[in-house]
């Protein structure tokens, strides 16, 4: 081992430790040479090419020779997005919801930014995809993936709730009815037969709920003979509802749906892919066949 640095004759730098271990004066392989070399070029041709040193604060740095810049190669890209989009855009500001629905392609995309407005505008009330949120008094917002509707599920309906807003009205029986009244009404609805006992004719109820006890679509009032509950479904909490009413005053059970219209919250055309994205979640209800006489038709161009 001793005669390792003599081998070849190879001149050491002067560096030699223990006779055994020393800094020879080899030239490196021919292709590590060429690969820095090469690395070294591409590095200056790379820096001339794209933006790349600061020069000063007054000059900003170098940008280039190629003018290449990342935003406006985003706007490239963005000027084909617009393209694409404009042609959609155009074409549903000038439909109905419902004349939207009947095209599976306008649907497509309409569902792809529904999903979106979704998430930013209602998911916080209507949960995720709109399977209702709820806190201990009950739904903070109606489930909108069922087939069950205050306001109506035709599409039409479904645009109204959200460009008007919805804020249905159940006045307080406190002052009305009697602890054990309330308590017989509470017991009846709980078990979905509202119309079992007659203080519901005698008390009233019928005018906003129906004389069936299904509730009247107009009015937003609940359906009592489903079981589906929006607030606490128990004989205690359906005693509160009855005793301190919906949107009522103190105490009452909070249920506002905000309008989008109001205050430009959303575009019409924003609200309508709303709808048509509601809608599609599989509870939206067909429209009765449109009588000849009054076709659906996109508003008179201007
Ligand atoms: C601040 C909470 C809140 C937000 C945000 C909200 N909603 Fe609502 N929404 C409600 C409440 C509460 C109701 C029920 C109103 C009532 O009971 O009278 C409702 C009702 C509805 C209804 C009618 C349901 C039925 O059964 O008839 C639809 C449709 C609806 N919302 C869609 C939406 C959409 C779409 C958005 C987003 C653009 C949205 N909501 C945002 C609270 C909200
Ligand atoms: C002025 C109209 C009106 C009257 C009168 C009325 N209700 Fe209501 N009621 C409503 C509306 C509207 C709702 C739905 C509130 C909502 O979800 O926005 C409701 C909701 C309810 C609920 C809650 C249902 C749920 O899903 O949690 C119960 C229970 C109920 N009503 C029972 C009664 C009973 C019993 C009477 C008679 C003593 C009565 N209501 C009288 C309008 C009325």
């Amino acid at each position: 081992m001793s005669d390792k640095h003599d081998a070849g004759g190879v001149t050491t730098t002067g560096h030699v430790w223990d006779d055994d271990l020393g800094d020879f004066t080899n030239q490196p392989p021919k292709w590590w040479m060429l690969g820095l070399t090469a690395s070294a070029i591409w590095c200056v041709v790379y820096f001339l090419y794209y933006p790349s040193f600061p020069i000063s604060s007054a000059h900003g740095f170098f940008k280039g020779i190629a003018g290449w810049t990342a935003i406006a190669e985003m706007d490239a890209d963005t000027t084909i997005v617009d393209e694409v989009r404009g042609k959609y855009e155009a074409k549903l500001k000038g439909m109905t919801p419902a004349a939207i629905l009947a095209d599976s392609e306008l649907t497509e995309y309409v569902t792809r930014s529904g999903k979106v407005l979704f998430g930013d505008n209602c998911a916080a009330c209507h949960g995720t995809n709109g399977v209702g949120a709820a806190d201990a008094q009950g739904f903070i917002a109606p489930i909108l993936r069922d087939d069950d509707w205050l306001y109506g599920g035709k599409i039409g309906d479904i645009y109204t709730s959200i460009s008007a807003g919805r804020q249905g009205v159940m006045i307080a029986h406190k002052d009305v009815l009697s602890a054990a009244e309330i308590d017989t009404l509470a017991n009846a609805v709980a078990a979905g037969k509202p119309t079992s006992t007659p203080l519901f004719t005698e008390k009233g109820c019928v005018v906003c709920h129906g004389p069936d006890g299904k509730g009247l679509a107009a009015m937003g009032s609940a359906n009592l003979t489903d079981s589906i509950w929006r607030f606490d479904g128990s004989v205690e909490g359906i005693k509160r509802t009855i005793t301190y009413g919906v949107n009522a005053g103190p105490d009452a059970r909070v249920a506002v749906m905000p309008s989008f219209t109001a205050a430009g919250k959303l575009s019409d055309t924003e609200i309508k892919k709303l709808a048509v994205y509601v809608y599609k979640f599989g509870g939206g209800q067909a429209d009765a066949p449109a009588a000849p006489a009054a076709p659906v038709s996109a508003p008179a161009a201007k």
